[in-house]
């Protein structure tokens, strides 16, 4: 299948602020691969937080318009948005406001739990984030330890009112059949409400986006694969999107970025 837009909602393709793209010219590749894999919008969605990485939302912000302005001076046809991909700290509430969301008014954020487990106080952040405006996308769940031996946990999280993130890579067998399998799972049980790249480098966690959705295509069926792209633009434009509902909505003419 073919879609005209394709949104992707986390990926590491700023340069040299964390583990993914390492340079300019490799940001470029890497947007490059994404136009090729049909990416019309991308969140750059740099580490923040996570022990390794401090992002700082001014920094994300002007490093990104920098990144676009070089795009637009080669030519290549990407809108690049600023993100992070949050991961869970005990004082994200007092950090709040140097957080950026999915959308500019942070309805949505990405945020990532440690891969080994699932922290003991998760559920009551995301009930505080919640109760701020926010509504978390938890990132890439299949690959978490605590939830992959138990998907009920991640249940809870969407019962709760959360989102959540499927990696590409993972639907198409790249981190292995296990993940594979629980990837299925998740998108048959409606746990998951999109699916982004998070791609880092080439060739290794590259843009394999319209695989992993013409493969839902395949396992399920079009509306469904349809759905996640939905649910994408309607993230990146802080639109309602229902944990369960995964029909597709006809897009509004009106929105937030008048590319959509
Ligand atoms: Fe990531």
């Amino acid at each position: 299948m073919h879609f005209d837009k394709l949104v992707d909602l986390h990926c590491h393709i700023l340069p040299g602020i964390d583990d993914g793209s390492e340079s300019l010219e490799k940001s470029l590749a890497l947007a490059q691969a994404a136009i090729a894999d049909g990416v019309t919008h991308i969140l750059a969605t740099p580490h923040h937080l996570d022990n390794q990485y401090v992002n700082h939302k001014a920094d994300v912000i002007k490093l990104c318009d920098q990144f676009q302005a070089e795009l637009d001076r080669q030519k290549l046809p990407l809108s690049v948005f600023a993100g992070q991909e949050v991961h869970i700290n005990g004082d994200l509430i007092e950090k709040y406001d140097d957080l950026l969301g999915i959308d500019e008014d942070k309805h949505y954020m990405l945020l990532e739990f440690p891969h080994g487990e699932v922290p003991a106080y998760a559920k009551r952040m995301i009930f505080d984030l919640r109760k701020k405006g926010t509504t978390p996308v938890i990132c890439h769940p299949e690959r978490n330890h605590e939830i992959q031996e138990n998907l009920d946990l991640l249940y809870e999280f969407i019962e709760n009112g959360a989102l959540a993130q499927l990696t590409a890579t993972s639907y198409i067998g790249g981190f292995g059949e296990h993940v594979a399998e629980l990837s299925h799972k998740m998108v048959e049980h409606n746990l998951v409400q999109i699916i982004a790249s998070d791609a880092h480098n080439l060739p290794g966690r590259k843009f394999v986006l319209s695989e992993a959705l013409n493969q839902v295509a395949q396992d399920f069926d079009a509306a469904k694969a349809q759905a996640f792209e939905a649910n994408a633009e309607k993230l990146i434009n802080g639109d309602y999107v229902a944990a369960h509902d995964y029909s597709p909505i006809p897009m509004k003419k009106k929105k937030k970025f008048f590319f959509f």
